[in-house]
């Protein structure tokens, strides 16, 4: 599906979990599923499969045993996705190995860490990861690899565009043509720039300047009209960084909502293509979409105010959607489409995420499209 021909094969990845992850299936199954670490493991593998990725896995309840199996393989694998259990919130050891061999490495927590107890939103681990992931279930695990991939495959650049540590973009050199992608999942914080990685190296391989953007969310100091303002300076900046000559703005779901309502405020230079988008935040209240995540995200503003049906921007709008999307009802692309111009891209029997794999046709025919007119 994400199609291995088109990143880095031959790269090495290491699976380390942590102290009590041998107890996955069994340990809290209400936090953690009921999947065991060998049933995870072996997922872990097929994933790699398709990445043209191969794996390694270890797990240990040792903080010295963790520590040896990074040493020892220094030179046998290029990157690493680590689970540090409980060691997470503790130690500084495991953060000097991690620093100590200079592998890329992604933290990843299969529960909320940062919604249950105090201490476990502490992680010393953070700051020799270059990335962290949580509160993603298992699928954690998939996405940490697709970004170790997708950095190894076409290498980006953070850039802070903001003092909060979730204001920045990862920047991948190009063109003078600016793709800025705007991730999804209903605006809230466990979900981040990672999810468009691989569209992102697609779009950096076909020549085009990238700027994958992060943005405060909700539960990490956004909601509306923060969220919003992060990304039109985001993109400001980003647009800067890439000297652009034109913008597209690429948003998935929430994402999609965002993009098209930086770009009303950014002007008709810009395009926006809207994936699986919520175009339509009246409607997104009114269904409680997301478990009232737009409820959530407006935190009392009136959804008029954020909608982009009502409030279109000024310059050409791709909305492209699955009529099979379960998460954001193909509803959301007819609403918007009928009160204003757009071209509508649909895929009859198309869901919401085949927009994040480069090889699909849901994805292709939006890059297409954006080649020939954009
Ligand atoms: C964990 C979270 C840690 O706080 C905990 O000690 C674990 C698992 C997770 O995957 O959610 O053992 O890392």
């Amino acid at each position: 599906m994400t199609g291995s021909a088109d990143t880095l094969a031959g790269m090495r990845i290491l699976l380390l979990n942590g102290p009590n992850l041998n107890l996955l299936g069994t340990r809290r199954p209400e936090v953690y599923g009921s999947t065991t670490l060998t049933e995870l493991e072996t997922a872990f593998t097929a994933w790699g499969d398709e990445l043209g990725a191969s794996t390694l896995t270890f797990q240990s309840n040792h903080e010295g045993a963790l520590i040896d199996r990074i040493h020892a393989l220094r030179d046998e694998v290029d990157a690493i996705v680590f689970n540090p259990g409980a060691f997470t919130h503790t130690s500084y050891a495991l953060h000097d190995a991690i620093e100590g061999v200079e592998l890329p490495t992604v933290e990843v927590h299969i529960s909320n860490v940062e919604e249950r107890e105090e201490w476990r939103r502490r992680s010393v681990i953070a700051p020799a990861a270059v990335h962290r992931i949580y509160g993603r279930g298992l699928d954690g695990y998939r996405w940490a690899l697709r970004h170790l991939v997708a950095r190894a495959t076409v290498p980006a650049e953070r850039i802070a565009y903001g003092p909060d540590s979730q204001q920045f973009f990862e920047f991948r050199a190009g063109g003078p043509r600016l793709a800025v992608l705007i991730h999804g999942g209903f605006w809230r914080h466990m979900w981040s720039f990672d999810t468009l990685d691989l569209d992102a190296v697609d779009l950096a391989r076909r020549g085009w300047s990238v700027a994958s953007l992060e943005y405060r969310r909700v539960g990490n100091g956004g909601g509306w009209p923060t969220t919003k303002d992060d990304v039109v300076a985001g993109v400001r900046a980003a647009a800067e960084r890439a000297a652009a000559d034109s913008i597209v703005l690429i948003g998935h779901s929430a994402g999609g909502q965002l993009a098209l309502e930086a770009a009303s405020e950014l002007g008709d230079e810009t395009t926006v293509v809207s994936m699986g988008g919520v175009n339509d935040m009246v409607l997104a209240v009114e269904e409680h979409l997301g478990d009232g995540a737009a409820i959530d995200y407006l935190d009392g503003a009136d959804p008029e105010r954020a909608c982009p049906t009502l409030h279109p921007p000024p310059g050409p709008v791709v909305i492209a959607h699955g009529t099979d999307d379960d998460r954001v009802p193909f509803a959301h692309a007819e609403r918007y489409v009928e009160a204003n111009p757009a071209r509508l891209i649909s895929t009859q029997g198309g869901d919401h995420f085949r927009f994040l794999e480069p090889g699909d046709p849901m994805w292709t025919s939006i890059v297409e499209a954006l080649e020939v007119a954009p």
